[in-house]
C-alpha cells in the first residue's frame, strides 16, 4: 500500500483537505475578472489551493488557469519566457497554432521559437530582450480574448530580486489597462505582501482583494486522517488523532508531516507510534535547523528563542516576565524580534516553525 500523506509537495485530488469556502470564493472572484492577493504564513497550503482550484478551473472550460512560481526563476527574461511557455504549453492544443499566433501577437519584437520534443521555449531576438517582459503580458491579453486566462504569481514577493520597483511600475502599468487577464498574487510573508499591496508608494498598492488564507478546520483534518488510514488497512487511536490535531494547529503540512511518518512506522498507530514519528521528523530537519540556529548570531536572540520555544503561547513579554527572565527590557524585546521577523525564524511573537520550535526545546538549555 502506499503512503496516502504527503508533505513537502504539493497535493491536488483526494490528497487535498477541504477549502471548499475558499476556492469556490477566489474562484468566482477570478472568473469575473476580480484580481487577488492571497497570503498566509508559511505551509498553510496556498500552492496546494490554487493547484486544485485551477484544475477545476480548467476542468471546467471557463478559463485557463496557469500558476507561475517566480522561485524557479532568476532574472526578469527568465521569467517572461517561463510566462509564455507555460500561456503556449497550457492554452493551445498544438505547438503549430501556438507559433501562428504568436507571430501575429509579438508585434514589437521578434522572437524565434524553439520546439524540443515536447518542449517549446521563445527566445527573443538579442537586441530585443529588455522589451520581452513587456510583450508576454501584452500577449496575455491577446490571448485571454477568446477564453479569460488566470494567471497566478505564486511567491510574488520575489519580484524584488530582479530591478526593484521598475518592474512592478511596468507590470502593473499594463495591467490595470487588460480587461481578458485576471491575477492571482500569492505569496507567504505577511509583511512582504504587505509592503508590496499595502504600502502607497508601491505600483502595486491595492490591486486586488486580499484574502489570508487561514488553518484548516479541526473536524475536516480529523476526517481526512481517519479515513486516510482506514483506506489504507491502519487504525489510529483517537488520543493519536487528538495529538496531531493540538500539535498542527489546522496547519495541514504538519499534519501530512507527522501522519506520513507514523504511517510508515506501525499498523496501528497509537501515541506512543505519534511521538516515535515526530522525534523522527525532528531529527530529519535538524541539520537545516542547525544552520538556521547558527545563523542567529546574538547570544540574547538565542536565549530569547529558547524562551520562547518553552513558553510558546504563553510568551507574554510584561514587567514581571521580563524581570523573571532577565531580558533587560522591552525595548530589548523588540529588537531582537524585529529581527527574527526578517528572517522568518518568528511570527507573531511565535516560532514560525513547529518543528523548530520542539527542537530548540530538546537540544537548547538556558
Ligand atoms: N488542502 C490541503 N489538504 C491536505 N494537505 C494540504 C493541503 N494544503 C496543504 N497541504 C499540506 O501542506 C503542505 C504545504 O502546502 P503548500 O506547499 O501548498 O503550502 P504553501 O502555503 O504554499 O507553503 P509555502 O509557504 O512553503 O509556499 C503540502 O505539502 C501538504 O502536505
Ligand atoms: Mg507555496
Amino acid at each position: 500500500m502506499k503512503n496516502p500523506f504527503i508533505y513537502g509537495t504539493i497535493v491536488t485530488g483526494k490528497y487535498f483537505v477541504d477549502r471548499e469556502k475558499e476556492i469556490n470564493g477566489i474562484m468566482n472572484d477570478l472568473l469575473s475578472g476580480q484580481h487577488i492577493i492571497l497570503y498566509s504564513p508559511r505551509k498553510m497550503g496556498k500552492s496546494s489551493l490554487i493547484e486544485e482550484m485551477f484544475r477545476r478551473i480548467n476542468r471546467g472550460g471557463k478559463a485557463i488557469a496557469i500558476r507561475i512560481n517566480l522561485q524557479s526563476v532568476i532574472t526578469k527574461e527568465d521569467f517572461a519566457k517561463l510566462l509564455i511557455a507555460e500561456v503556449i504549453r497550457k492554452a493551445y492544443s498544438s505547438f503549430e497554432k501556438a507559433i501562428n499566433e504568436i507571430k501575429k501577437f509579438f508585434e514589437k519584437i521578434s522572437v524565434r521559437i524553439i520546439i524540443e520534443g515536447d518542449k517549446i521555449a521563445v527566445e527573443p531576438l538579442f537586441r530585443d530582450k529588455k522589451e520581452l517582459l513587456e510583450e508576454a503580458l501584452e500577449f496575455l491579453d491577446k490571448k485571454g480574448k477568446k477564453k479569460r486566462l488566470i494567471i497566478a504569481f505564486d511567491e510574488f514577493q520575489e519580484i524584488e530580486k530582479f530591478d526593484g520597483l521598475e518592474i512592478e511600475k511596468l507590470m502593473r502599468a499594463i495591467m490595470e489597462k487588460q480587461r481578458n487577464v485576471s491575477y492571482l498574487f500569492a505569496g507567504s510573508e505577511k509583511h512582504l505582501i504587505s509592503l508590496i499591496f499595502e504600502n502607497e508608494e508601491r505600483p502595486f498598492y491595492r490591486f486586488g482583494k486580499m484574502v489570508k488564507l487561514g488553518p484548516i478546520k479541526r473536524e475536516d483534518l480529523e476526517k481526512f486522517i481517519v479515513e486516510k488510514f482506514k483506506e489504507t488497512g491502519k487504525k489510529i487511536s483517537k488520543s493519536a488523532i487528538n495529538f496531531i490535531l493540538d500539535f498542527s494547529e489546522g496547519i495541514p503540512f504538519y499534519v501530512q508531516a507527522i501522519c506520513h511518518e507514523a504511517w510508515n512506522l506501525a499498523e496501528n498507530i497509537d501515541l506512543k507510534v505519534v511521538k516515535k514519528a515526530m522525534d523522527n521528523l525532528i531529527s530529519s530537519f535538524s541539520p537545516g535547523f542547525e544552520i538556521i540556529w547558527r545563523n542567529v548570531r546574538s547570544e540574547y536572540q538565542r536565549r530569547l528563542l529558547i524562551i520562547m520555544a518553552k513558553e510558546d503561547k504563553n510568551f507574554k513579554p510584561n514587567t514581571k516576565f521580563i524581570e523573571e527572565h532577565d531580558l533587560k527590557s522591552f525595548a530589548h524585546i523588540r529588537k531582537a524580534i524585529i529581527t527574527l521577523e526578517k528572517m522568518g525564524i518568528i511570527h507573531e511573537n511565535r516560532i514560525a516553525d513547529f518543528f523548530f520550535r520542539e527542537w530548540i526545546k530538546r537540544e537548547k538549555i538556558i
